[in-house]
């Protein structure tokens, strides 16, 4: 699983492929029983040391078996949906704290990945929240992490929307999503697009990684909070301190 868990900063190009077709994971349909068997079977219950303990997730800790195995035997796409990533958890830190933030309005989290930003739109009382993650496992992930919050689960959209039509959010949430500068490029020009169409309110998660420090949208960012993280976190993500909140401020 070490072996993964190197791989997860590298981004795949299939991660920018555009496609048509909507593929959604909605509450009214029952995932496939093997994926869920699999996930409980291979992930833990966790989230306690994260940097908001009142969210449990199934994650990979060390008493899980694919965190020692040779990951050429895990089965799927690199699993970044189970890991609860230091981006992700300064921003739901941040939504659960300003709860107003999202009460009432129409969320969009891209790149959810476990599902706790999507799950803390839903704590704070969000009136429509969409999780997307192009990795369909991801969808599977945050439907169980949703139960294990006694929440129904949010939409999962599978498909790529960043560049597509993505009217109707109030609010769009990214949770470490900018660790790649090409992937970091297309959703600059993308929020552009959604915030000038639409007023849409971009909220970001970062723990200052050079790929985000060193990107033309760094400068059009004002920091809501920073958050220290806590040291299992820290180990984990090779020496990251902090994690910080902002606020995307264009000049259109
Ligand atoms: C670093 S993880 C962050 C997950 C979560 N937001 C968090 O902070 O814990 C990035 C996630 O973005 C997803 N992803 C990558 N490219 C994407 C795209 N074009 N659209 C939607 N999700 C994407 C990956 O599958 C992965 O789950």
């Amino acid at each position: 699983m070490r072996g993964l868990l190197t791989r997860y900063v590298k981004v795949s190009t299939t991660a920018l492929k555009q496609t048509n077709r909507r593929r959604c994971l909605s509450n009214s349909c029952r995932p496939d029983e093997h994926l869920r068997s699999f996930i409980a079977e291979n992930t833990e219950a966790a989230g306690g040391e994260s940097l908001t303990p009142e969210i449990r997730l199934r994650l990979f800790t060390p008493k899980c078996r694919f965190w020692r195995e040779r990951p050429e035997l895990w089965p799927f796409d690199d699993p970044y949906w189970a890991i609860y990533w230091p981006g992700g958890q300064a921003l739901t830190r941040f939504l659960l704290d300003n709860p107003g933030v999202c009460l009432g309005k129409r969320v969009l989290d891209v790149g959810s990945g476990c599902g706790a930003s999507a799950i803390a739109a839903k704590l704070c009382g969000a009136a429509h929240v969409v999780a997307n993650d192009i990795d369909t496992v991801a969808a599977v992930a945050t439907h169980m992490n949703c139960e294990l919050n006694g929440l129904e689960p949010p939409i999962c959209v599978m498909d790529n929307m960043i560049g597509s039509e993505s009217g109707g959010f109030d609010l769009i949430l990214l949770g470490d999503m900018f660790y790649d500068e090409a992937l970091a490029t297309s959703l600059h020009s993308w929020l552009n697009r959604c915030i000038e169409t639409h007023g849409a309110d971009v909220l970001i998660g970062d723990p200052g990684r050079a790929q985000f420090e060193g990107h033309d949208i760094r400068r059009l960012l004002r920091q809501l909070a920073e958050y220290e993280l806590p040291e299992s976190v820290r180990e984990e993500n090779y020496g990251l301190t902090c994690s910080s909140v902002w606020r995307y401020h264009p000049e259109l």
